[in-house]
Parts: C-alpha cells; structure tokens; sequence
C-alpha cells in the first residue's frame, strides 16, 4: 500500500483534521499567524494524524474526538520540526527554506512554543486527565530527548545504547502517544491500549533509525531537506556509530574527527564510509527488526481495513525515501 492508499482508507477524517489544523493555527498576532501558516501549510507527510485516524478507526471509534487528537498531535509534532531546526541549524523543510532561515531563530522559537501551547488548549476541551497525562507526558520526555541529543553531540564515544535512548524519547515517544490516545479516546481494555502503544513506539523508533539513513542517502529533492545536517552538527546517529566502530584506524581518526569538529568538510568522504562499512544497511536492519515489533503488537487487533492500514504504516516507515 502507498500512502496515498493508506490515506484514502480515512479520506474524510484526514480533511477533518487538515480543517480543525487550520482553524485552530490562527492568532490575532499577524506574525504568529505568518509563520505557523509557513511551517503548516508547507505540508509534510502527516503521519502522526494518519496514526491517530488509523488507530482510532481499528478501535471502532465512532465519534469525532479522533479529528482534534489527531491534529494535536501534528501541532506538537510541527512545534518541535521549528525549534528542531533552530537547534539543528537546518535550512531546509519540507522542501522550503525553514522558518528560522526566512524569520530567524527567535521567532521561530516563541512560534514553536505558541503551537506547543495551543496544543494543550486544544486538549483541554477533552475534559479527561487521561488524555492530558499522557500527551503532557510525551511532550515532556521528547523535550529531554533533545536535551539529550544535546548532551551526545560533537561526542565520539557515544554509544548505540545511548543513541536509542534519544531517539525513544524524541521521536518514537509522540507515535507512542498518538496510538495510546487512540485507545484511550475509543474506551478500549488496558491491553488494547498497550498494544498500540507498543506498536506506536516501535514505528517510531523505526521512522528515526530510517530518518538517520536519509541524511546520508537520500535525494535531496524528494526528501525535502538537506543531507549532511546530522554530520554538520556533530550528531552521532546510528550509521556513524556503526562505521566508527567497524573502520579501520584511517577511517576511525576521520569520523572520529568529524563527530568532534562538525561541519560538511569531510562530508562526500564519511558518507562512502558509513554505506561501506555497513552503517547504513545495518541501521535499516534495525528498523526493520522494529517494524516486525509494531506488526506484532497489533495481533490482538480484531481484523479491519484500519488495521492493515496500521501495518501497511509501519512498512513505509521502512521503505520511505522522503
Ligand atoms: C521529521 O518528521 C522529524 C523526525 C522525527 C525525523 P517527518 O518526516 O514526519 O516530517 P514531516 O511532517 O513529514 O515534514
Ligand atoms: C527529529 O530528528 C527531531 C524531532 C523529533 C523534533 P532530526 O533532527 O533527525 O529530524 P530532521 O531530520 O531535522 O527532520
Ligand atoms: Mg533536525
Ligand atoms: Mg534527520
């Protein structure tokens, strides 16, 4: 299944949401309303409200609640992508010049924070400690993840442990939250519940691991942002890791470098390493190893369209080139 396909299993829903997005973006500060207009109507795959739609659907929810969850979810997601790219230094998104290169860091920054806040507005309005537990939770623990990828870079010795600690927390931990609130919002058992979860997390985790291959492979077209900014930054992700560990004394003085120095000098070099020294294909094992967990946690799913569009999800997060 493309994603096209998997969109078009909750067509309606998925306009609902993009509708609710674009209510609830509007601030009465015109340059508010500039920049998250900027950053939202860019696009973007919108993956974590397909998740929200596609869960909540498998559980048999019928009313509307999975529209609001599902958008913010997005809204937390699109508040991290500004200040991630402040912090990243990234000049690229979504296949346009990142907010921070058009507006500047502080804008983008106190932007991010007006979407995180009208985030938690919105999950107010649900009116269940539950919901607000579980997503103030998730942003809490992605905001230590980046602290943590902080704490990691320009670091060589870093270790797969603590790259997946990162990643768990950055990125795996908001598809975590979009699936438990899924089961939540649709009143299903404590085990449901954590199934998806469970699933949430491991296609998470997987999106990462293959979002750190990109750096270093993908088009630059398709994918809409520059390769090399994990590099540039110092950032030992895991197919650097991998090389360092596997390459020779030449290579390993080279990357070993690169990690504590940053920048794109070496970049054509370090990126022939890491794909022959296996860290790419080993860091798309990984991947794949955390889809099959996601698949697996939905076997207690009753069969649906929805729930194959739950599987059919964890495998583009393998196979996506964007
Ligand atoms: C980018 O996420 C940030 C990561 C967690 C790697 P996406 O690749 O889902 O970004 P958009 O929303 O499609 O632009
Ligand atoms: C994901 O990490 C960042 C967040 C979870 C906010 P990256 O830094 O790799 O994401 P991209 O590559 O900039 O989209
Ligand atoms: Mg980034
Ligand atoms: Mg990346």
């Amino acid at each position: 299944m493309t994603l096209e396909q998997i969109r078009a299993l909750v067509t309606a829903d998925f306009e609902a949401v993009d509708r609710v997005i674009k209510q609830r973006l509007h601030s009465q500060v015109a340059l508010v309303d500039q920049v998250a207009t900027y950053i939202i109507h860019a696009g973007g795959k919108r993956l974590r409200p397909l998740l929200v739609l596609l869960a909540a659907r498998a559980c048999g929810h019928q009313a509307r609640a999975h529209i609001d969850a599902a958008a913010i979810i997005e809204f937390i997601h699109t508040a991290t992508l500004l200040h991630d790219d402040v912090v990243d230094d990234s000049s690229l998104r979504r296949g346009r010049d990142t907010a921070n290169a058009v507006f500047g860091n502080p804008t983008s920054v106190l932007v991010g924070d007006f979407l995180y806040s009208r985030a938690f507005q919105m999950m107010v309005d649900f009116d269940r400690m539950r919901i607000m537990q579980i997503l103030a939770d998730a942003t809490n623990a992605i905001a230590e993840g980046e602290v943590l990828q902080l704490m990691n870079a320009r670091d060589a010795n870093t270790t797969e442990i603590r790259y997946i600690e990162v990643i768990q927390r950055k990125t795996a931990r908001l598809f975590e939250a979009g699936a438990r609130i899924a089961a939540v919002l649709s009143d299903q058992s404590p085990a449901i519940e954590d199934s998806l979860a469970q699933y949430g997390k491991h296609l998470g985790t997987a999106f990462q691991l293959v979002d750190d291959t990109l750096d270093y492979e993908a088009n630059e077209e398709s994918l809409g942002k520059h390769l090399g900014d994990d590099l540039a930054e110092g950032k030992p992700t895991l197919p650097l890791i991998y090389a360092l560990q596997h390459g020779n004394p030449a290579q390993q003085t080279l990357i070993r470098h690169a990690i504590e120095q940053g920048g794109r000098e070496h970049l054509a070099e370090i990126t022939r390493a890491v794909a022959s020294l296996g860290g790419l294909a080993y860091t798309a094992a990984l991947a794949a190893q955390e889809a099959d967990q996601a698949l697996a946690a939905l076997a207690s799913l009753r069969e649906s369209p929805y729930k194959q569009g739950l599987c059919a999800l964890a495998r583009f997060a393998v196979a996506r080139k964007n």
